[in-house]
């Protein structure tokens, strides 16, 4: 696939603060890409730059190898989706579809002819004559898309579109949303803090924090192979414990020494070593590496979640069997489940901040 969309060196600051740090990102050309990160990294402010509507401080934006700095919203292939639908109330399900191509002067029977392409796409045949408040959130959100794919952007931005919607329409517009995107191929790019929500709809995810992208691949490369605590924490429930990289492939930490499959890290540097909750295995008190005693235990469903509190650490564990909280338990680990990763410091992210207004 080609790249679409490039960001090269993007800087944005507001007031005088830096939001975006020098931002490098290429997206491709009918892929499902998603930026993820907690709420103020700048994931809308990103969007925005594709989009049109802010300004750059420092960098350029190219479209198909074209510079597009300075070209206007309204003259980019891109439309957005919004969270609140902004949907015209006075006007019907068809008519709200329509607008975008009236406005263009097309045609009233090509008009017809794609207007009820798009309710097919999105599932709302038979709702056209329907006003906007006759319609649920979910059918409200349809209308939204519909609107926005009907003019065939290139591009969809979409910013945080189900955050409106209860849990289960989620999941369901989660699944219609891929497939829309894979229908129409149209190019997607797709802005959550919600890790799920990554994960099960995009090509690739780009994990951001504070103005920064620290890492993009595709969803198991991001589970399987974080790049950093904070990644790792943020993509799905981890266990974070200090240790002590000895040599390659040894590692130490909860008091103890583990095989691991991770080379390349200096000589007795000091780590974080990431161990996924379902990845502790729990074995009799006298067989474990580790040993300690069980807090809590919740049903969750499919597994027990259980939170154990040995060789100075909180564990976090899913496990298919419980233990009675006050037990004795031995847990393992297995060298590949073992992640090192360089313990993530603060504060070079906000020194990179800072030399950025120099720069
Ligand atoms: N128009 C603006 N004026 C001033 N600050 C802004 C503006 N838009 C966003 N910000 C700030 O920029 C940072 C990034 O915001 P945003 O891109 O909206 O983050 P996200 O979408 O990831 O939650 C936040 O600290 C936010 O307060
Ligand atoms: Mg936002």
């Amino acid at each position: 696939m080609e790249n679409l969309i490039v960001l090269k060196d993007i800087v944005v600051k507001f007031d005088g603060e830096q939001v975006l740090n020098s931002i490098n990102l290429e997206i491709r050309d009918k892929e499902f890409i998603t930026l993820l990160g907690p709420s103020g990294c700048g994931k809308t402010t990103t969007l925005r730059i594709i989009g049109g509507f802010v300004e750059a401080n420092e960098g350029d934006i190219f479209f198909d190898g074209v510079r597009i700095n300075d070209v206007p919203p309204y003259k980019r292939q891109v439309n957005t989706v919004f969270q609140k639908y902004a949907l015209f109330p006075h006007l019907n399900v068809f008519e709200n579809i329509e607008f975008g191509l009236k406005i263009k002067k097309m045609p009233p029977k090509e008009r017809s002819a794609k207007v009820k392409e798009m309710l097919e796409l999105v599932g709302l045949k038979g709702f056209e004559r329907r006003s906007i408040d006759q319609l649920s959130g979910g059918q409200q959100q349809r209308v939204a898309i519909a609107r926005a794919l009907v003019n065939r952007p290139r591009v969809l931005l979409l910013d945080e579109p189900l955050g409106a919607l209860d849990l289960k329409l989620r999941k369901e517009m989660q699944t219609e949303l891929k497939r829309i995107q894979q229908s129409t191929g149209i190019t997607f790019i797709y802005v959550t803090h919600d890790q799920e929500e990554a994960l099960t709809m995009s090509d690739r995810v780009v994990v951001m924090k504070s103005g920064n992208i620290l890492q993009i691949g595709t969803p198991q490369d991001i589970y399987n192979e974080p790049i950093n605590a904070f990644v790792a924490d943020f993509i799905g429930e981890s266990n974070i414990i200090p240790g002590i990289m000895r040599t390659d492939y040894h590692v130490e930490f909860a008091g103890n020494s583990f095989e691991c499959v991770d080379t390349g890290f200096d000589p007795d540097q000091l780590v974080d070593v990431v161990v996924r909750p379902e990845d502790i295995k729990v074995v009799e008190a006298d067989e474990g590496m580790i040993s300690g005693v069980v807090k809590s235990v919740i049903f969750k469903g499919v597994h027990y979640e259980m939170l154990v509190e040995g060789a100075g650490e909180d564990w976090l564990i899913h496990s298919t069997v419980a233990s009675e909280p006050g037990t004795l338990i031995g847990m393992n680990i297995l060298p590949n489940d073992i992640h090192i990763m360089d313990r993530e410091e603060e504060p070079v992210l906000s020194e990179q901040k800072e030399d950025g207004n120099e720069d």
